[in-house]
C-alpha cells in the first residue's frame, strides 16, 4: 500500500460552531480514507469519534503555545467589562450573523436518544417538557421538529433577545409545540417561565462554555431545581486542549482554560472530571461523561480539523 504522507498547509475554515479560524491542516492523500468515510470523494467526513476519559497529551509545541498565552492576559478591568457586556456581545453576534452562523445539529438524536421519548409524545395525555438552554437561533430544536420529533413541549431560552426573536421568526416556530424566551440562566429569571421540577430534559449544547466559570455552579444549581426527579441533562461542549483553545494568541486568555474571542464572546474548555464534579456537586448522578476526539477531513477544501468535546448525560435522582 502506498505510504500515507501528511502535507502541511493552511486554509480558512470554520470550527464546530462556525468561528472562522486559520487551521493548520494535514492533507489526506490516502484513497482508503475516503472509502472508510463512506466513499464521499470530495465531501467532508469524520474519521470516527474516539470516546475516551483520557486528557489529550500535549506535544512540546502545543505546551509552548499554551505558555505563550500567559504572556499577555486579558486585564481584570477588561474581563469585568466582558462579563457585564455578555448579553450585548451575544446580541451583536446575532445581529451580524443572524441565522447563518451555526450549523443545524442533526446529530443530537443519534447521540442523545433521550430526545426521542416514547411515552408522553403525540397522542398521550402526559406532556413531557424539555428546555434548550442557550438555544441560539434554534439549531438543535428545529432539526428535531423537521425530523418529525414532537415528543416534548420545547422551551428554548437564550441570553440574546435577538437570537430569541430569530427563533420566533422561524417558519417552524409554533407556540402549540414550543416557546422561546429570553433568559440569563445564571440568574433566577428562568423560574418566571418554568416551575421547579417541571422538566424531563434539559440540553446544554456549547452554552456553559460561554458563561463565566464563577457562575457554573449557579447555572447547574438552577437546572437541578428545574428538573423532575429522573429528568436528564444532555451536555456537549468544548473539551480541554481542543484545537480552538490551542490556537488562541496572547491577549485572549482571561483565566485558566477561559478565553475571549475577537468579537467579545468567551469560551471555556472543560476537563471531563471537572464537568462530572460540577454536576455531581449539584446533586446529579453521572450517567455518561467522556471526551470525544473527532477529526473532520475535507479533501477538496484541504481541511483536517481535530476537535475535542466533552459529552455527558446527568440524571436527577428519582428518590
Ligand atoms: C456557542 S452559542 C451556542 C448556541 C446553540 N446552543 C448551538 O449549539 O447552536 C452559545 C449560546 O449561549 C448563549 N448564552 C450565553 N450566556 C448565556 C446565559 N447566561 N444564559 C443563557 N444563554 C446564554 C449565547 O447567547 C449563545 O446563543
Amino acid at each position: 500500500m502506498k505510504k500515507w504522507r501528511p502535507t502541511r498547509f493552511f486554509s480558512n475554515t470554520f470550527n464546530e460552531v462556525g468561528w472562522e479560524t486559520k487551521i493548520e491542516t494535514v492533507k489526506c492523500l490516502r484513497r482508503n480514507h475516503r472509502a472508510t468515510a463512506g466513499g464521499q470523494r470530495h465531501g467532508a467526513f469524520n474519521l470516527g469519534d474516539v470516546v475516551t476519559s483520557g486528557v489529550k497529551v500535549l506535544s512540546d509545541e502545543e505546551r509552548t503555545r499554551l505558555e505563550e498565552q500567559n504572556k499577555r492576559m486579558v486585564s481584570e478591568f477588561q474581563a469585568r467589562k466582558l462579563e457585564t457586556d455578555a448579553r450585548k456581545h451575544w446580541d451583536l453576534f446575532y445581529k451580524r450573523n443572524e441565522t447563518r452562523f451555526f450549523k443545524d445539529r442533526h446529530w443530537t438524536t443519534r447521540e442523545f436518544e433521550e430526545l426521542l421519548a416514547v411515552d408522553g409524545g403525540e397522542g398521550s395525555d402526559v406532556v413531557k417538557t424539555m428546555l434548550e438552554v442557550g438555544c441560539g437561533v434554534g439549531n438543535l430544536v428545529f432539526p428535531l421538529i423537521e425530523d418529525g420529533h414532537r415528543d416534548y413541549f420545547i422551551y428554548a431560552c437564550d441570553l440574546s433577545p435577538r437570537a430569541v426573536e430569530l427563533v420566533r421568526q422561524h417558519n417552524l416556530y409554533d407556540e402549540r409545540y414550543m416557546r422561546a424566551f429570553p433568559c440569563d440562566i445564571t440568574t433566577e429569571e428562568v423560574f418566571g417561565t418554568l416551575g421547579e421540577g417541571s422538566l424531563d430534559i434539559a440540553t446544554l449544547i456549547f452554552v456553559l462554555s460561554a458563561i463565566h466559570p464563577e457562575k457554573f455552579g449557579a447555572v447547574v444549581g438552577n437546572i437541578f431545581r428545574l428538573m423532575k426527579p429522573g429528568g436528564m441533562v444532555l451536555f456537549r461542549d468544548y473539551g480541554l486542549y481542543d484545537m480552538a483553545q490551542l490556537r488562541f494568541k496572547p491577549g485572549h486568555k482571561i483565566g485558566e482554560n477561559f478565553y475571549m474571542r475577537q468579537d467579545g464572546t468567551r469560551s471555556y474548555y472543560f476537563a471531563e472530571d471537572e464537568i462530572g464534579d460540577l454536576f455531581r456537586g449539584a446533586g446529579f448522578e453521572v450517567v455518561v461523561n467522556s471526551y470525544i476526539h473527532r477529526r473532520t477531513i475535507n479533501p477538496k477544501e484541504k481541511i483536517d480539523v481535530p476537535r475535542i468535546f466533552v459529552q455527558s448525560k446527568f440524571r436527577k435522582p428519582s428518590g
